[in-house]
């Protein structure tokens, strides 16, 4: 064993989906302060969102990427890798979570529930059809994918839907299905199950912090850094684990 800091991601090249949200935009941050050469950010959101955050890594010695995409289809996924290059490692962190519509009674809810499943469970599936053949030729590689301990408990907060619930269950089996499938190929499949984390995506939800062993939710860089740590060589021995980062709320 070498005594050299194995989280590290000098050299490497890291590609992220939902890039200009919270938890994208701080993992971007993380890898960048690790060394990364490359970022490729990829959102559905504004395309200047995505240049605002490729110009702050620039400047930071990072060759920065923006690629708007949607990840629910399968064809921008497959742009997103083309455009990208090699890729060492990824994070799939592209989520919606509706509050809006009610599942007992809302007409509209199914096709929402289609909508979350659509971006939040096939949107990492897409992505990983096209890294993993892709990083397997190239000897190896590292995929994160963002669960969430609604998918290991069934949520914190009353208000959160059972798509979303649903979709992020789904999301640690298909890290359990694809990693049994990728590792032999050289390719790690991991994910990381938060608990709730300040984001848009959290503004408005009411959660009883008071209850919560650290009497807060988290913060979108507490989740980032083991999202760092999961694409570098420290993590090398990591393959279907799920990572619960979420303050003490879930110790399943
Ligand atoms: N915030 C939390 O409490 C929490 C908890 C557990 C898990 N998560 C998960 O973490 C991930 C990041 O969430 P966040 O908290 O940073 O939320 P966020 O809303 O800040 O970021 C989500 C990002 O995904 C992008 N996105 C949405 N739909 C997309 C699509 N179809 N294609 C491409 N990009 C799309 C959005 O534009 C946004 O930038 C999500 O998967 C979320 O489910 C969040």
């Amino acid at each position: 064993m070498t005594l050299k800091n194995a989280i590290d991601l000098t050299g490497r090249s890291v590609l992220l989906t939902g890039a200009t949200g919270a938890i994208g935009a701080a993992t971007a941050r993380a890898c960048a302060s690790l060394g990364v050469r490359k970022l490729v950010l990829a959102d559905a959101g504004p395309r200047d969102d995505l240049e605002a955050l490729s110009e702050e890594l620039r400047a930071l010695g990072v060759e920065a990427l923006g690629h708007q995409c949607d990840v629910s289809r399968r064809q921008d996924n497959a742009d997103l890798v083309a455009a990208a290059g090699e890729v060492d490692a990824a994070v799939a962190c592209a989520g919606i979570c509706p509050l809006e519509e009610d599942w007992a009674d809302d007409p509209d809810w199914d096709e929402v529930f289609h909508r979350v499943m659509d971006v939040n469970l096939l949107g990492p599936i897409h992505l990983a059809r096209e890294l993993i053949p892709q990083m397997a030729a190239r000897g190896g590689g590292q995929i994160v994918m963002i669960g969430s301990i609604g998918g290991r408990m069934g949520g914190t907060s009353p208000i959160v839907q059972p798509h979303y619930i649903a979709s992020k269950g789904g999301v640690h089996a298909l890290i359990w299905w694809l990693a049994q499938r990728a590792a032999p190929q050289g390719v790690l499949v991991n994910g990381i199950a938060p608990g709730p984390i300040a984001s848009a995506m959290t503004a408005t939800t009411p959660y009883p912090k008071d209850r919560y062993p650290l009497g807060r939710i988290g913060e979108p860089e507490e989740i980032a850094w083991p999202a760092a740590f999961l694409c570098s060589p420290a993590a090398s021995y990591f393959s279907g684990s799920i990572l619960d980062v979420n303050g003490g709320l879930f110790v399943g």
